[in-house]
C-alpha cells in the first residue's frame, strides 16, 4: 500500500487502538429526510467531537457540514435509486474521483448487491471506484448492502460478500453483524466494520451488538440510526467509543451512557 493511501486509512482505523467509531448519515441518499435526519447539521453537530469518521454524500457535505472541521470524510459514491422506486440494487457511481480528491475526503464508498439481478453491474462499480482510489491513494470502503428485496444476513450470504469485495481490491468491507459472525471475519483479509442497522428496541441491545462484533473481530462500527435516533445520541455515541476503543463490556457501557445522558 502506498505512503497516502496507508496515511488515509490511519485517519480513519485509529492506530492507537486499530479500531474505529465512524459516525453514518447518508442515509437520505435514498430515503430522504429520515426522522432525525431531517437537517443534518442538527444532527451531525453534537456528534462530530466523538466520531473517527463521518460517512455522508457530497450534497450534505458541501451544505451542512463546516469545511474546518478536523474529522475525516467517508463520501458516499454510489446510488442512482429510491426507496419508493422499483428495486433499491440499481446503482452506478454517483462521484467522480476528482471531486472527491477536491473535497479532501479519506475514502469512498460504494455499495454492492450480491446475489440481486444488478449483482454484476455494482461489483463492476466496485472495481472501477478502486481502480480510481489506487491512482490517487484513496481508500475504497464496500458496503454489503442488503436493502429490501434481500433479508440474507447469514454468515454464509454476508462472507460471501465481504470476500468477494475484498478480492476485487476493497480496502475496507463494511456488513452486518449475524450469527457466526466470526466467520465472516475469517473469510475477509481487510478490515471489517458494522453497520448499526434499523433503530433497536433498546440501547443495551445497540451496546450488545457493538460488543459482540468487536470482540469477535470486527474493526470497528460504521453506525447511524442507533446512535442518532437515541433520544441521547451524545451520550449513546460515548458509549459506543468506549466499547470500541476500551474492550468495555454492556454494563459498563450502560454506566456511561446513564451517566452522560442528562449531560448538555
Ligand atoms: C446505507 C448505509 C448506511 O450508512 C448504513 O446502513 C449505516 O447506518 P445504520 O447504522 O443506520 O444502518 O451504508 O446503505
Amino acid at each position: 500500500m502506498d505512503w497516502g493511501m496507508k496515511n488515509r486509512m490511519s485517519k480513519l482505523i485509529k492506530p492507537k487502538t486499530g479500531k474505529a467509531v465512524w459516525l453514518a448519515v447518508d442515509h437520505g441518499y435514498f430515503l430522504g429526510p429520515l426522522k432525525k435526519l431531517e437537517e443534518p447539521n442538527k444532527t451531525i453537530g453534537p456528534l462530530l467531537p466523538y466520531c473517527d469518521a463521518l460517512m455522508l454524500t457530497r450534497g450534505v457535505l458541501r451544505n451542512c457540514v463546516d469545511s474546518d472541521i478536523d474529522v475525516p470524510i467517508i463520501l458516499r459514491a454510489s446510488g442512482g435509486n429510491s426507496i419508493v422506486g422499483k428495486v433499491l440494487s440499481n446503482e452506478g457511481i454517483t462521484v467522480s474521483m476528482e471531486d472527491a480528491i477536491r473535497l479532501n475526503v479519506s475514502a469512498v464508498a460504494l455499495s454492492v448487491y450480491i446475489g440481486t439481478e444488478h449483482e454484476h453491474q455494482t461489483l463492476i462499480n466496485l472495481s472501477k471506484l478502486i481502480d480510481g482510489g489506487q491512482k490517487y491513494g484513496i481508500p475504497v470502503l464496500a458496503v454489503t448492502a442488503v436493502g429490501k428485496e434481500l433479508e440474507k444476513r447469514d454468515a454464509r450470504y454476508l462472507s460471501l460478500c465481504c470476500r468477494i469485495s475484498a478480492e476485487l481490491g476493497a480496502q475496507m468491507v463494511k456488513t452486518y453483524y449475524c450469527d457466526d459472525f466470526p466467520k465472516v471475519i475469517k473469510g475477509c483479509p481487510v478490515p471489517v466494520v458494522i453497520a448499526g442497522g434499523p433503530k433497536l428496541d433498546t440501547d443495551e441491545d445497540a451496546f450488545k451488538l457493538a460488543y459482540e462484533a468487536i470482540q469477535e473481530g470486527a474493526a470497528g462500527v460504521d453506525m447511524g440510526r442507533n446512535i442518532w435516533q437515541s433520544d441521547f445520541p451524545v451520550a449513546k455515541i460515548k458509549a459506543i467509543r468506549a466499547i470500541v476503543h476500551e474492550n468495555a463490556t454492556v454494563k459498563k457501557a450502560i454506566e456511561i451512557f446513564n451517566s452522560f445522558k442528562n449531560k448538555k
